[in-house]
């Protein structure tokens, strides 16, 4: 048995290298030694993994057609053995995945990893940035249920208030004056061909990037002292990368099993007395629309597309704002505080969101 392994792995590496390809996976140096901080950007990859397996066990089932797209997800829910669990899992997953991306931008912010020269990391991780929140925005139509169609149909009219493309956006995910089959049908192909296929292709050039970079290391040491205290990508930093995405397995599975995945009614155009709002991570979103500031055809173009949107490019443009190559964190104050406003900011508007929704109800 041992011979003909070692015959199938001469073979292999005769033509592959695989020596060479191990050497370039595995030994690659880490200034400064492992660290539980760099396993953000690991687990992200493992949950999307996850998700592109969930997704294909739930699209056995699925059906993306406005008159069976509820019944066969309330099918997956109540018939098909452990369906419960693999779209609750999937639900879960998605939050996971807006929860980790938040994490992995906060700490290559803290560390100063956006700068010199990992620009093009940074740029390419806000595209996928974009591809995450846009996996929750198009998934949560699927099940087409009431909460799934009043999200959307919020969402898009607020697409809608974008300048020049708004219009031909909105027009082009609804397919028709209002949400239906041609809907259903975009989102289901964003969501299981388009997006998937862009973040695998992202996620790629974002590791290659990363590499030709080299990982940016602890943001304190004298090069000597980072030297002296290198180790390997195998075996250390694996370890920690397993055992946090061990750790999300175990916490998206324990709330797939307590708070599993319930429909409201099948979607219709008629509200009735239900409260149209968003997946929780754009609450914060939709509560920033409450404000009065914020009301009139004005004051949402304000909210919604402008303010996010000069958000955005501020980060676009922060590699090259932000020329400083100090990267201790401990030192670059303004830096702490921007990221401490946006973060207290986020968080104080969804759970005021969470709250006024409880006092609705
Ligand atoms: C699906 C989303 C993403 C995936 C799968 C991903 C994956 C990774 C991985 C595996 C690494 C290498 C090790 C590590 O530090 O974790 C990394 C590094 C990095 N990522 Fe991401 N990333 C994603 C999103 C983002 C976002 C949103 C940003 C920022 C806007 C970003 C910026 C960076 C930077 C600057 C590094 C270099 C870190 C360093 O050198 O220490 N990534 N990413």
């Amino acid at each position: 048995m041992n011979a003909l392994f070692q015959q199938v792995y001469d073979f292999v590496e005769e033509r592959i290298g695989l020596k060479t390809l191990e050497a370039k996976l595995m030994k690659e140096p880490i200034k400064g030694g492992s660290r539980w901080a760099y396993v953000f950007g690991s687990v992200l990859l493992f949950i999307f993994i996850m998700q592109a397996i969930t997704g294909m066990l739930l699209m056995f089932y699925y059906i993306p057609s406005a008159d069976h797209a509820y019944a066969s997800t309330q099918f997956i829910i109540h018939e098909v053995d452990y369906g419960w669990y693999i779209l609750s899992y999937h639900f879960w997953g998605s939050s996971a995945m807006v929860v980790m991306v938040f994490a992995h931008m906060s700490q290559v912010f803290l560390w100063g990893a956006y700068k010199k020269p990992r620009e093009m990391v940074w740029l390419v991780g806000l595209a996928l940035f974009g591809l995450v929140m846009a996996f929750g925005f198009t998934g949560y139509l699927l099940p087409w249920d009431q909460r799934a169609y009043w999200a959307t149909t919020v969402g898009v009219e607020i697409m809608d208030k974008t300048p020049v493309i708004g219009d031909f956006l909105a027009r082009f995910l609804k397919g028709g004056p209002t949400p239906g089959q041609m809907t259903l049908s975009r989102f289901f192909v964003i969501h299981v061909m388009i997006l998937p296929g862009a973040l695998m292709g992202l996620a790629g050039l974002h590791l290659f990037l990363f590499r030709s970079a080299g990982p940016a290391g602890p943001f304190r040491g004298t090069p000597d002292e980072l030297k002296a205290k290198t180790d390997f990508f195998f075996p250390r930093q694996v370890w920690k990368d397993i055992m946090a995405m061990g750790v999300v397995f175990l916490i998206i599975s324990t709330l797939a099993l307590i708070e599993p995945v319930q429909l409201l009614e099948q979607a219709t155009p008629d509200p009735g007395d239900y409260h149209p709002e968003p997946e929780w991570y754009f609450l914060f979103l939709f509560q920033l629309l409450r404000w009065k500031v914020f009301s009139g055809e004005f004051g949402q173009f304000l909210g919604a597309i402008a303010i996010p949107g000069l958000f955005m490019l501020l980060l676009v443009a922060l590699p090259f704002i932000d020329r400083n190559p100090e990267r201790n964190i401990f030192k670059r104050p303004i830096a702490l505080l921007c990221w401490a406003v946006v973060m207290i900011g986020i968080t104080v508007l969804t759970v005021s969101a969470i709250l006024n929704r409880e006092f609705l109800d």
